[in-house]
């Protein structure tokens, strides 16, 4: 009897923004984000993601510094505008990868994906630049068939679908909505799948959401960050990260 083979294993990615975004809010010093990276590799992250947004509103300049250099092994993933001053510093930071995600100054966090369709011509130069660099380049693109095949003709060995949609739809008990923008999420991963593209997913997710989507066979990666630093506020960024980390692998185990 033939036996299928286990779905790849299913990493999570902490993205630590929020705990600079408390930290400035009184200027100082504390809480140190790169003191909570340390602490979420240690209670199972498998790696660290940080946003450098154009207005610098959490992650500075300094601290993509001080986070590579205290990172070690540990993947740190660079999300990051298609801007040459971002091309510049992830040139220099050298992080594992970098998640190029679409930036707006007056949004409150990233509220779509990439317009991989129209933007096509703007993204190539970045992300062969980047990959020449050695630095793994993902795409933040909607779950949409056509995003994840623009992704490819845009070179990039990595989609990272925005799940923000289907979280909405999901903590707004839009049922409905909920099981359509799950679906579109099921069919873009297993496009990527199919391209040869590694797939991953963020936005919006919290325990509940992670344990559903980590089903998916097909996702390999997820990057979940306001969540964890909320529930961190109750029980500690150390018991968020694990039980995160079971609640992917109970999701996982359904696969
Ligand atoms: N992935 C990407 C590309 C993002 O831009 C964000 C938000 O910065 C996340 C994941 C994490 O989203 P959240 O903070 O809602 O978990």
């Amino acid at each position: 009897m033939s036996k299928l083979a286990p779905p790849p294993a299913l990493r999570l990615g902490v993205n630590i923004d929020h705990v600079a975004t408390i930290r400035n809010a009184r200027g100082g010093a504390h809480p140190d984000p790169v003191r909570a990276v340390l602490l979420a590799i240690a209670s199972g992250a498998d790696g660290i993601t940080a946003h450098l947004r154009e207005d610098r509103r959490h992650i500075r300049d300094d601290d993509m510094t001080r986070l590579k250099a205290a990172i070690g092994a540990t993947p740190l993933n660079f999300e990051m505008a298609a801007t040459e001053q971002m091309l510049d510093i992830a040139l220099k930071i050298k992080p594992h990868a970098a998640c190029l995600v679409p930036e707006k100054r007056t949004e409150r966090t990233t509220e779509g994906g990439l317009d991989v369709l129209g933007g096509h011509n703007h993204l190539v130069p970045f992300a062969s630049e980047l990959g020449r660099a050695g630095i793994r380049v993902s795409l933040f693109i909607e779950p949409a068939l056509e995003a994840v095949e623009a992704a490819r003709t845009i070179g990039a060995p990595v989609v990272e679908l925005h799940a923000g949609a289907w979280c909405e739809a999901v903590i707004g008990g839009n049922l409905t909505r909920a099981a359509h923008e799950l679906e579109r999420i099921r069919l873009a991963a297993r496009r990527a799948r199919e391209l040869g593209i590694e797939c991953h997913a963020g936005h919006g997710l919290t325990y509940d959401t992670a344990r559903v989507i980590a089903a998916i066979p097909e996702i390999v990666e997820l990057n979940i960050g306001h969540f964890l630093v909320g529930e961190a506020v109750f029980v500690g960024l150390e018991q968020v990260v694990r039980t995160m980390r079971a609640a992917m692998d109970e999701g996982r185990a359904a696969a």
